[in-house]
C-alpha cells in the first residue's frame, strides 16, 4: 500500500533576527502579510493539499502562535453582540481549521533539530515541513502539487526555484540533474549549504517546502551538529540520499522570503493588489505615487 501524506510540521521556534525590532517579542511567524499572520498562509496551504493533522513546534515566546488557532471566547461574544456576523464567522473559522498539536524546541539549535523535535507527533510515516516565512502564491498549492509527485515516488521531495546572482548564496542549494519525461522533477545527487556563488552546482536553491520520510529522523539523531553550531536539516537530508533517493521539485507558483524585511515588502505589494476588498484602491493608490 501506497504512504500518504497526512502531518505539517511547522518550525518555529527560531529567533526572527533578519526582522528586529519587530520580532523582539513577536513570533516572526505571527506578522501579519496584509491581514493574516504568516503562519496562517502555511497552515491554509497544508489543509488545501489534504493534510489532517498541524504540528508547530514553538519555543519561548511564542504563545500568541497558539492563541491565533485557540478560540477566542471574548473576542467572539462582542462581534455576536455587534452583530458583525462574517468577522464572526472568519473568527471562529480561524479555531476551527485544524487539528494542532504542538512541541516546543526549548533552545533554537537549527532547522533539522526543530524537525527532530516532531518525531513523537509524526511517528513512522512521510510528512510535510513548512517554513512560515516562505510564502508560496500558487493557483495548485506548492505542498499539493509536490504531494502528487511523493505518491508516484514515495520518496523525499524537496521544493525548488532557480536564484540567479550572488544571492544563491543564501541558500541550500541541489546538485541535481533533470528527471527524463518529468520537466520539473529533479533526482538529487548531493546539497550544499550557502555556497559561493562560483562554488554552488547548481541554480536551484531549496524553497522552504518539503516531504519527508520518517527515516530523516534517524538519519538527523546521529548528524553531527553543522554551520553556526546548528543541527542543520540540509545536512541530515544529505545522510538521507546515503539511504534513499531524493527528489527535487520546480513548484509552479511564486516564492517570497517574508522572513526579510524587503522579501515582506514584495509580498505585501502583491497580496494587497489580489486582496478582494484593498486590491482596486491599493492598486489606483499605488498608480498615484510619483515615483
Ligand atoms: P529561519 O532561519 O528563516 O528563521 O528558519 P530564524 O532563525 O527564526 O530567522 P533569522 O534568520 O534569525 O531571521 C526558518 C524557519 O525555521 C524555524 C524558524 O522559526 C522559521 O520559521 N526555526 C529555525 C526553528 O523552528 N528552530 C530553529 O532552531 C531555527
Amino acid at each position: 500500500m501506497k504512504d500518504k501524506v497526512r502531518k505539517a510540521v511547522f518550525p518555529a521556534a527560531g529567533l526572527g533576527t533578519r526582522f528586529l525590532p519587530a520580532t523582539k517579542a513577536l513570533p516572526k511567524e505571527m506578522l501579519a502579510l496584509v491581514d493574516k499572520p504568516l503562519i496562517q498562509y502555511g497552515v491554509e496551504e497544508a489543509i488545501a493539499a489534504g493534510c489532517e493533522q498541524i504540528i508547530i513546534v514553538t519555543g519561548r515566546n511564542k504563545a500568541e502562535i497558539e492563541d491565533h488557532f485557540d478560540i477566542s471566547f471574548e473576542l467572539e461574544q462582542l462581534l455576536e453582540k455587534r452583530g458583525k456576523t462574517e468577522l464572526l464567522a472568519m473568527t471562529r473559522q480561524i479555531s476551527h481549521m485544524a487539528r494542532i498539536a504542538y512541541v516546543r524546541q526549548k533552545e533554537a539549535m537549527g532547522l533539522g533539530h526543530a524537525v527532530l523535535m516532531a518525531r513523537d507527533l509524526v511517528g513512522d510515516e512521510p510528512f510535510a515541513v513548512i517554513l512560515p516565512d516562505d510564502i508560496i502564491e500558487a493557483g495548485v498549492p506548492c505542498l499539493q502539487q509536490m504531494i502528487e509527485v511523493f505518491e508516484q515516488t514515495q520518496s523525499s521531495i524537496l521544493a525548488t526555484q532557480v536564484v540567479d546572482g550572488p544571492s544563491i548564496s543564501s541558500y541550500g542549494v541541489l546538485d541535481c540533474v533533470p528527471v527524463e519525461g518529468s520537466p520539473r522533477v529533479f533526482d538529487v545527487k548531493g546539497l550544499v549549504e550557502k555556497p559561493k556563488p562560483e562554488d554552488a552546482p547548481s541554480r536551484n536553491a531549496i524553497i522552504g517546502r518539503y516531504i519527508l520520510t520518517p527515516r530523516i529522523f534517524d538519519v538527523l539523531e546521529k548528524t553531527p551538529l553543522g554551520a553556526g553550531g546548528e543541527l542543520q536539516l540540509t545536512d541530515g537530508i544529505k545522510g538521507l540520499l546515503a539511504h534513499e533517493k531524493v527528489y527535487g521539485y520546480s513548484f509552479d507558483g511564486l516564492r517570497f522570503d517574508a522572513g526579510d524585511k524587503f522579501g515582506m515588502l514584495k509580498a505585501t505589494v502583491e497580496f494587497a493588489l489580489n486582496h478582494r476588498e484593498l486590491g482596486t484602491v491599493f492598486r489606483e493608490y499605488l498608480k498615484s505615487l510619483s515615483l
